[in-house]
């Protein structure tokens, strides 16, 4: 998927279009507005009058909110997931709409006073049935054109979006029933929820707690449970307690490439049930609703606490101090997500360690008892300060709860997950390796302890879960960030920056073979195919080829995406 040739490409791909187009074998290229296979305006109106009128065009972000009555989108409607959300062109994170590799670059920023299409999509089936997928995916394959699919747009590899391409987006699939007893053939699995693939997290955790029910979903507000999430593996503050959320879906319903809408589940389709459970997200077919195991709700004592460190030596004591009490909570199998960012506007440096952690089940008396021995340690060291900390009790689906994701920046990640024996042989090189990378000009380094427990005993599932989940302690994040007044060298230089400067530090502790959370990573990692999909990549690859022959659904660092140029447009 990586080109940095990108001029080249495209000459490539309007002259193979050209000479290929009525060939039987695989055209080289999509077809693209220009191309002479492209849809005329006829042909997508009749697409459109399939779709019952859902098919619209498409615009960036920034000129949807331009359009808009009073000319502007307010800052709390730009950083807002659920304002972005009813946008079909809109990612959450701005930089997956701009086309900084093409050429000419196409951009198309807030308030700026040009706009190019960028990497948006130009149509979208703004599905409401399963026809309408049907017919967007047999649209798409028999006028040979680029697909994207879209639930919420949150992904942070842009893989919700592509120049030039036919979007279905299923933010509409809003469906949600619960049952007692879910059958997979004969087999009663016990308490469920159906999910429709756009359902975001935060509705059904309203839903869930309604019907006295959890299940693992996201540390979000408008993640989708049933999109994304689930395909990548899904973590979640319960999954030391219930497993991944991979780990705990019964079955899906999925239109794939031949526009067929299939069952999958562990007897109907089980490859591609396998592949569902971990092998990437947008790279199967259209999911329109997944069923997820549901348990009985429960109290949960919620804790954040804010540390303040005063200089590097000592927020690397504190860090040090953190990953030697990171097995403290296990007992109860608790879930923390923890940022560590060295607060540079101060005259002085100084770095914020910030803790929030979910121990179900357990009072708030006993979570500070399981707290006191980190705490202890982490005061005793001269120069560490408590800023804030405050612990809660109540309905887990309540503690999970977010009304709004704070969105609308430009920004790209990269990951590894941290192995347990790292934790318990080297804790002090784990806090070393985080400040250097809070020092590294990552925005934060985000941990997330979502493994062990419950990940740990799912190991013999059969999925494409990466086994580097079941040994892993951690998931750890680098955000990198910039604003719209950075230049292209600039962002180019940002977008380069895991690899070049964050991923050897991460090495130091994760080892040069360590998986990574494929949802929550780089777009550029080189070794994509065992970085993400680990050892068994062969079997995704020949499963992608049963029911994918012709690669309609290919993203990013997807399973196939080596075929692909970077913007799933002409075969390399
Ligand atoms: C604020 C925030 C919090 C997060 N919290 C967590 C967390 O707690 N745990 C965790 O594991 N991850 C978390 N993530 C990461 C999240 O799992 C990914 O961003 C995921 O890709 C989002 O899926 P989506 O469908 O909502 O997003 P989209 O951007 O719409 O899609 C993401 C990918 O899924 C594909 N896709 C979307 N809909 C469908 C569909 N109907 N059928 C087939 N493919 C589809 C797209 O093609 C794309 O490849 C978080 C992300 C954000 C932004
Ligand atoms: C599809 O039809 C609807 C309703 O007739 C119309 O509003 C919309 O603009 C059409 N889409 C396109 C791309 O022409
Ligand atoms: C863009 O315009 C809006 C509305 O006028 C304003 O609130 C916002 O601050 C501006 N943003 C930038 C980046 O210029
Ligand atoms: C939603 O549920 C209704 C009622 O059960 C059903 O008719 C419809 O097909 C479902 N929609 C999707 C997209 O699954
Ligand atoms: C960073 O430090 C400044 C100045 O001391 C303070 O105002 C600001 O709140 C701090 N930022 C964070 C995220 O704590
Ligand atoms: C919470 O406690 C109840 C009552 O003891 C128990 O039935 C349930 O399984 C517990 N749930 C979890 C997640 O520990
Ligand atoms: C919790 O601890 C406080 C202070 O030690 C004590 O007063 C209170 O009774 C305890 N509550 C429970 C439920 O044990
Ligand atoms: C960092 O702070 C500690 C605690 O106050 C102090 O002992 C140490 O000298 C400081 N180190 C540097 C390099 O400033
Ligand atoms: C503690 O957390 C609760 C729940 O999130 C919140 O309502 C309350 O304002 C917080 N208190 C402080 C002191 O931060
Ligand atoms: C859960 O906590 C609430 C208070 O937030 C309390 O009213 C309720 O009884 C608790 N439920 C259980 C099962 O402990
Ligand atoms: C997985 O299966 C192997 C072989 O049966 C067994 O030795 C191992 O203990 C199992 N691991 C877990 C975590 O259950």
């Amino acid at each position: 998927m990586r080109s940095f040739a990108p001029a080249f490409t495209l000459l490539l791909c309007a002259l193979l279009g050209q000479t290929q187009q009525n060939s039987i074998s695989s055209p080289h290229c999509r077809n693209i507005p220009g191309s002479p296979g492209y849809p005329t305006a006829s042909v997508w109106n009749e697409l459109n009058a399939t779709v019952s009128g859902r098919l619209v065009p498409v615009v960036p972000s920034a000129k949807y909110c331009d359009s808009l009555p009073t000319g502007a989108c307010t800052d709390a409607e730009w950083t807002s997931s659920e304002f972005r959300g009813m946008i079909p062109g809109a990612m959450n994170e701005v930089n997956w709409e701009q086309g900084y590799d093409l050429n000419p670059p196409s951009l198309c920023l807030r308030n700026g006073t040009t706009c190019g299409q960028g990497d948006v999509p130009t149509h979208s089936v703004e599905a409401e049935t399963v026809a309408d997928v049907q017919a967007a995916v047999k649209f798409s394959a028999a006028h040979n054109l680029r697909l994207a699919v879209k639930s919420s747009g949150h992904d942070f590899l842009g893989r919700s979006t592509a120049p030039n391409s036919l979007l279905i987006r299923t933010a509409n699939f809003q469906n949600i029933s619960f049952t007692e007893s879910f059958f997979v053939g004969s087999k009663d699995m016990g308490s469920a929820v159906t999910v429709g693939s756009g359902v975001h997290a935060n509705t059904l955790y309203l839903q869930s707690k309604a019907n006295s029910k959890i299940l693992v979903s996201p540390a979000a507000a408008t993640v989708c449970t049933a999109g994304g999430y689930v395909q990548g593996a899904g973590h979640s503050a319960l999954s030391p307690t219930f497993g991944l959320a991979a780990d705990n879906v019964l079955e899906f319903y999925l239109v794939v490439a031949s526009g067929e809408l299939l069952q999958v589940n562990s007897v109907s389709h089980p490859d591609l049930f396998y592949a569902l459970r971990g092998g990437g997200a947008g790279s199967w077919g259209v999911i329109v609703s997944a069923t997820f195991r549901t348990f009985p709700t429960f109290n949960t004592s919620s804790n954040v606490i804010v540390l303040i460190a005063q200089n590097e030596t000592v927020a690397t004591s504190l860090a040090a101090v953190h990953a030697q009490h990171i097995f403290d909570w296990d007992s109860v199998h608790a879930g923390q997500y923890f940022v560590l960012a060295k607060n540079s506007t101060a005259s002085d440096s100084v770095y914020i360690l910030g803790l929030n952690t979910y121990l179900p089940n357990i009072s708030i008396n006993e979570s500070m008892a399981l707290f006191s021995p980190f705490m202890e340690a982490a005061m005793a060291l001269p120069g560490v300060f408590l800023e804030l900390q405050n612990y809660t009790y109540g309905d887990i689906n309540d503690a999970l709860f977010q009304t709004d994701d704070s969105v609308g920046s430009n920004a790209v990640l990269g990951s590894r997950l941290l192995p347990a024996s790292t934790y318990r042989d080297s804790p002090r090189e784990v806090g070393e390796a985080l400040v250097k990378l809070a020092n590294s000009g990552a925005t934060e380094v985000l941990g997330h302890l979502v493994a062990g427990g419950k990940v740990a005993e799912n190991a013999n599932i059969s999925s494409a879960v990466h086994p580097a989940w079941r040994t892993a302690k951690t998931h750890v994040v680098l955000v990198n960030t910039w604003d719209d007044t950075a230049t292209l060298p600039e962002i180019n230089a940002l977008r380069k920056r895991f690899q070049t400067t964050q991923l050897p530090i991460l090495r130091e502790i994760a080892g040069p073979n360590a998986g990574a959370y494929s949802n929550e990573a780089d777009l550029l990692e080189p070794n994509f195919q065992t970085t993400f999909f680990g050892p068994d990549y062969a079997r995704l690859s020949a499963i992608k080829k049963k029911y994918d022959p012709q690669d309609l659904f290919i993203v990013g660092a997807g399973v196939g995406s080596e075929r692909w140029d970077e913007w799933g447009l002409c075969r390399i």
